[in-house]
């Protein structure tokens, strides 16, 4: 009898998701840069290390230009592609763009040298999508459509089957299930790919964080039905509320047919540099260093981030008794809403309605502008359709949107130059614009630092 071998890929987090969870995005590129050539060697399906959160935290609190971080990545990393998280039309924020900088963005961050871009929405609205997966497949690089694996009733095996083989038609080279709050448990893993696998020629990639505990034999499971690519982080990276090790993961795979191929004595050193870059990281800024599992998320579905938040808004109104109420609230007004994934920015607007429902004694009395957004479609289709008469109780005439929402939204690029111009930076280049663009404030601020006034 011969065994048929199917050895499993892995994305490497530990340059984005791995310290974006356990050092609060907070890691410099100088810390990257020693290990880079090792992490090149040793056969990883790509290296994740771009997103919203390091680009932030480069501008914000690192003085150091996304796009050079990048640059730099891409000059010592000759073999393996470099990954990066794009939130589809909203490109590194939360709201949406114009086609033009989606289009733009996307471009230069080929340009500059990535190489597999996983795009997502935060209501797996494939229209949010299509515009920044056209634009990295004609730019050339690996697209991974990804969609936001949550818990509804709405949510289905084959509603995701359904979302994947939109995501497949639309151009992707692989499919990602992104689960943010690791809510995938094992067996519902092993049948969700299962089912996926038949109805799927791309590869699979499978995406969740330790959180509640369950991340390594979730992906056991999941590799059993066939996914292709787990997404792990170095150990010193790994665990709590980031992904299962790489180490760990590559050692019990071994010898079956699902050996990775990766040597772990080559990891070994790295993963000693790594444990001192995060002792330091934690010491320089003052970071809590909580690996404990949080299973209050199995029940809420709520991040345990925002949680926390929650908890202190009720607290400095002096009512930290009603977090139970909260709880409970929640889930109502996210099954209100069309049970939005709660993944950011509708895990906010969810949770903020929510509390204000509770603050105020009366459901829905004070409703925010997301919240009305979200409801009327200017974020895109909720994955069930908020019931009419709800939507008319809360928005009034507004208007409801129906259609794709970039659809309204016209070309912005030329008044983001323009303002830049009047800010003293007429010849700002490409990629600071769209610095400018995804972050506004900060990367004036940055600018003010590091580049010449013109005016
Ligand atoms: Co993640």
């Amino acid at each position: 009898m011969t065994i048929v071998k199917k050895p499993v890929k892995i994305v490497e987090t530990v340059l984005r998701d791995g310290h974006q969870s356990l050092a609060a995005t907070r890691m410099r590129t100088s810390d990257m840069i020693p290990m880079l050539e090792q992490l090149d060697e040793a056969g990883f399906f790509a290296l994740e290390a771009w997103g919203g959160a390091t680009f932030d935290s480069c501008l914000r609190f690192l003085n150091e230009d996304p796009w050079e971080r990048l640059r730099t990545l891409k000059k010592h990393l000759k073999k393996t592609p470099i990954q990066m998280l794009l939130r589809g039309q909203n490109v590194l924020g939360y709201n949406h763009y114009a086609d033009d900088v989606v289009k733009e963005f996307v471009k230069r961050a080929v340009g500059n040298g990535i190489g597999v871009i996983r795009i997502f929405d935060a209501l797996n609205d494939p229209r949010n999508l299509e515009v920044a997966m056209h634009a990295a497949k004609e730019s050339g690089a690996h697209v991974q459509g990804c969609f936001v694996y949550t818990i509804s009733p709405y949510h289905t095996t084959e509603s995701y089957i359904t979302l994947a083989k939109e995501l497949v038609q639309r151009g992707a080279d692989s499919i990602c299930i992104k689960d943010m709050a690791g809510l995938l448990t094992p067996y519902a893993g092993y049948d969700l790919i299962k089912a996926l696998k038949q109805e799927i020629a791309v590869p699979l990639d499978l995406h969740t964080h330790y959180t509640s505990g369950l991340a390594s034999m979730t992906y056991l499971k999941a590799i059993e039905a066939g996914v292709d690519i787990v997404d792990c982080a170095l150990s010193p990276f790994s665990m709590g509320s980031s992904q299962p090790a790489t180490e760990t993961m590559i050692a019990a795979l071994k010898g079956t047919p699902y050996d990775t191929g990766i040597n772990n004595d080559i990891l070994l050193p790295i993963a000693d540099y790594f444990r001192e870059i995060k002792k330091n990281l934690t010491a320089s800024f003052n970071l809590t260093n909580d690996i404990n599992v949080d299973t209050r998320v199995l029940t809420s579905q709520i991040p345990g981030g925002m949680m926390s938040n929650l908890l202190n808004q009720l607290k400095e109104q002096g009512m930290a008794d009603k977090f139970n109420e909260l709880s409970t609230e929640m889930p109502r007004v996210r099954a209100e809403l069309g049970y939005p994934p709660l993944v950011t920015p509708t895990s906010q607007i969810v949770g903020s309605m929510a509390a204000f429902n509770v603050i105020l004694g009366q459901r829905y009395k004070v409703v925010p502008r997301e919240v009305k957004d979200l409801a009327r479609g200017k974020y895109g289709r909720t994955p069930v359709p908020v019931d009419p008469e709800f939507l008319k109780s809360i928005i009034g005439d507004e208007q409801v949107i129906t259609s794709r929402p970039a659809d309204h939204i016209p070309p912005q690029l030329e008044s983001l130059k323009q303002q830049l111009a009047e800010n003293g930076y007429p010849n700002a280049s490409i990629e600071d614009v769209l610095s400018y663009a995804s972050f506004p404030e900060v990367a004036l601020n940055f600018f003010r630092e590091n580049r010449t006034v013109c005016m």
